[in-house]
């Protein structure tokens, strides 16, 4: 378990290392084990970095190994302008040549709000061979990208919410607080995202330096869901200064 930070100079300086090491993570992925599963998160930061590995930078992975996920999504239909598969699909899907078949979004349009999360759950043990008696989060993804909100929040676990306590589904039912824009969502729980081969954080921008200034000096409040993310393989941050209140620098611990 190690935990790299990077801080760089801005945001795109952000965005196009974090599209690097998510080309280089990948092709690792596919080299050792002939695949990629990728999670992704939602949210205004990272459609920059996906644009990125839409274009050049990106050509290099082969696409049709790779598997996309999601770490969370609003209980919208994908055409909506709030969903993050839309999100993805304008930013990445239309560039790259992923499978039809490789792409496992949340079914957010599913009601009751349950059903989706249901479905998601299905899914992602089907995929992954889950069993259990075993080890029910045996392997799970070689990446999950994820941003954090200015409350401490990470995918859609929100801070105090029964889906932040949860030990035995991979995803679940979530409520956001009042003030975000769809209160229903549906989102990975934390022991799938410990139990992924890395972790990737993209944070950018002044208003998160709240929280990102005391989580990269090991002072985050332990009632930020990000703090309880502890992933089993490594973690690596991507910051710019703004959000990291430091001019760009690398350090591992
Ligand atoms: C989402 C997310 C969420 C997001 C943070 C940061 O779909 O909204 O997965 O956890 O990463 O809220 O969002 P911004 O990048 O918009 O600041």
């Amino acid at each position: 378990m190690s935990t790299e930070v990077h801080v760089h100079r801005d945001a795109e300086a952000a965005a196009l290392a974090a599209a690097g090491r998510f080309v280089e993570i990948g092709q690792r992925a596919i080299d050792e084990r002939g695949r990629f599963c990728v999670a992704l998160s939602g949210g205004t930061t990272p459609a920059r970095m996906y644009e990125i590995l839409g274009g050049a930078r990106g050509r290099t992975l082969p696409w049709g190994r790779v598997h996309i996920f999601f770490c969370d999504e609003r209980c919208v239909p994908p055409d909506h302008t709030h969903s993050n598969y839309a999100m993805v699909h304008r930013s990445l899907l239309t560039a790259v040549g992923v499978r039809e078949d490789h792409v496992h979004r949340i079914n957010g349009e599913l009601e009751p709000p349950e059903r989706a999360a249901q479905n998601y759950d299905s899914v992602l043990r089907a995929f992954f061979g889950a069993d259990d008696a075993r080890s029910p989060f045996g392997s799970t993804f070689d990446l999950v990208l994820l941003g954090v909100g200015e409350d401490g929040h990470v995918a859609s676990l929100f801070p105090g919410s029964r889906a932040v306590a949860e030990k035995q589904r991979w995803a679940v039912r979530a409520c956001a607080p009042s003030g975000f824009d769809v209160p229903d969502r549906v989102t990975l729980t934390l022991p799938v995202i410990n139990a992924s081969r890395r972790v990737m954080f993209l944070v950018t921008r002044e208003r998160k330096s709240r929280v990102v200034r005391p989580l990269l000096t090991g002072l985050g409040e332990t009632t930020w869901p990000v703090t309880l993310v502890q992933c089993e393989g490594s973690t690596e941050w991507h910051v710019d200064e703004d959000a990291a209140g430091r001019t760009p620098h690398s350090a591992t611990a």
